[in-house]
């Protein structure tokens, strides 16, 4: 199929999503309401993924998988990261986890002590400082440029570092402002993990979500000392929308690192697991869904372009172009709205639920922002903004 069929709003199906999606959206709304809310696309999966998942149920046999996961995923990961990211994972090392969010959490929990501090970017994904604060750590925000090609004031970082600091969190590309780090800003970032001996925890979940002429760099590829101490954290809930699989992986870049994640994780004792049809669903994806991805990408570079073009007509919002991620972070100061009062113009006027720069979402330097999703079909993008427009003109 084509992108346009692939993408368009024939392959959008509502009745299943308000059933199905939660997490702020369509099963979350009330009936009438667009979400452009929590980042999770409102299209089927590739057909290889439903292909692999209906061959390994007709067996009928759902076992205990290992507690390291399937060899076979954690090859097909280890392909990818040498084909696509320069880096040369050994498949022992690799940890299939049940969630992006479970990998931050139990690398937290691995490397952290209550009292210990770790470097997190401000803005960032909440679950960043809440795995930090569970384990009773400290989270320090380091600024970052609102605008994807604002320059990092590195300078900064240094002010930050105490006898504490144990990590620093990179988010590349970042949820929310869809900055994507180039290759100079990682080589300064590594440089100050290596530095304060730090370890870097790299989440890159968002990694395919890249729009050229912005190209993607792992800090891990960046040097042997930054290969080192990061743990490169990955799932396939944004490129491959499985959110509702629970499915991600952890890397580590040595026997040590990877069995203390392991420990942290609870696999061993099975409290917790990364689910066996998870890691079918996203080895096919890895392995067969290159072309699907390839066309959700085109379809989500001309919905990145609409989005802006039309939110930037509007009078006090100014919204950048992100460079990466399907979400777009406009400046909606000059409106006269705060994030919470525009969410709820929007809501009830315009019908449109959007998430508000709250800091409990994402950082002190997050006020004044809203953040809308796109990765929906142009007919549903083109009327949600079509609302928005008319609420706010
Ligand atoms: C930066 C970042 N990390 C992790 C996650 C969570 O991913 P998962 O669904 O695999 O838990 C998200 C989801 O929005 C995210 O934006």
């Amino acid at each position: 199929m084509m992108a346009s069929q692939l993408f368009g709003n024939a392959n959008v199906n509502l009745k299943i999503l308000r059933e199905r999606a939660f997490n702020l959206r369509w099963a979350s709304v009330p009936e009438g309401v667009i979400p452009l809310t929590a980042a999770d696309p409102d299209f089927p999966c590739a057909e290889p993924i439903r292909d692999a998942i209906q061959k390994f149920t007709s067996s009928g046999y759902f076992c205990y998988s290992p507690p390291e996961g399937y060899g076979f995923f954690k090859e097909s990961i280890s392909r990818f990261f040498k084909n696509k990211r320069n880096i040369n994972y050994d498949p022992a090392n690799i940890l299939p986890v049940d969630s992006a969010a479970a990998g931050i959490f139990m690398t937290c929990q691995a490397f952290l002590k209550p009292g210990d501090e770790a470097i997190v970017f401000d803005p960032i994904d909440f679950l960043f400082r809440h795995s930090i604060e569970a384990i009773g750590a400290k989270a320090v925000p380091f600024a970052v440029p609102l605008s994807p090609d604002g320059l990092m004031n590195f300078q900064q970082l240094d002010l930050l570092i105490g006898p504490s600091t144990k990590m620093i969190c990179v988010c590349n590309p970042l949820n929310p402002t869809g900055k994507v780090l180039n290759k100079a800003e990682l080589q300064e970032l590594a440089n100050f993990a290596q530095k304060h001996n730090l370890i870097i925890l790299s989440d890159e979940i968002w990694s395919d979500i890249v729009f050229s002429p912005a190209e993607f760099t792992s800090i891990a590829a960046i040097s042997n000392d930054a290969f080192n101490r990061t743990i490169t954290i990955t799932g396939y809930s944004k490129s491959y929308g499985l959110a509702g699989l629970r499915v991600g992986a952890v890397m580590a870049p040595d026997p040590e690192k990877f069995k203390m994640i392991l420990t942290s994780s609870g696999h061993e004792s099975t409290v917790h697991g990364c689910n066996s049809l998870g890691q079918v669903a996203a080895a096919a994806a890895l392995d067969e869904c290159s072309d699907w991805l390839a066309s959700f990408k085109e379809h989500l570079f001309a919905m990145r372009n609409l989005t802006v073009n039309e939110l930037n007509q509007i009078p006090g919002i100014t919204c950048p172009s992100p460079d990466g991620c399907y979400l777009v972070f406009p400046d909606i100061r000059k409106t006269g709205f705060t994030p919470v009062e525009l969410q709820e113009k929007l809501l009830k006027e315009a019908k449109v639920a959007i998430v508000p720069g709250l800091p409990r979402w994402f950082g002190d330097m997050a006020d004044g922002h809203i953040r809308l999703c796109f990765s929906t079909s142009e007919e549903i993008l083109s009327e949600a903004l079509f609302r928005i427009k008319a609420c706010l003109s």
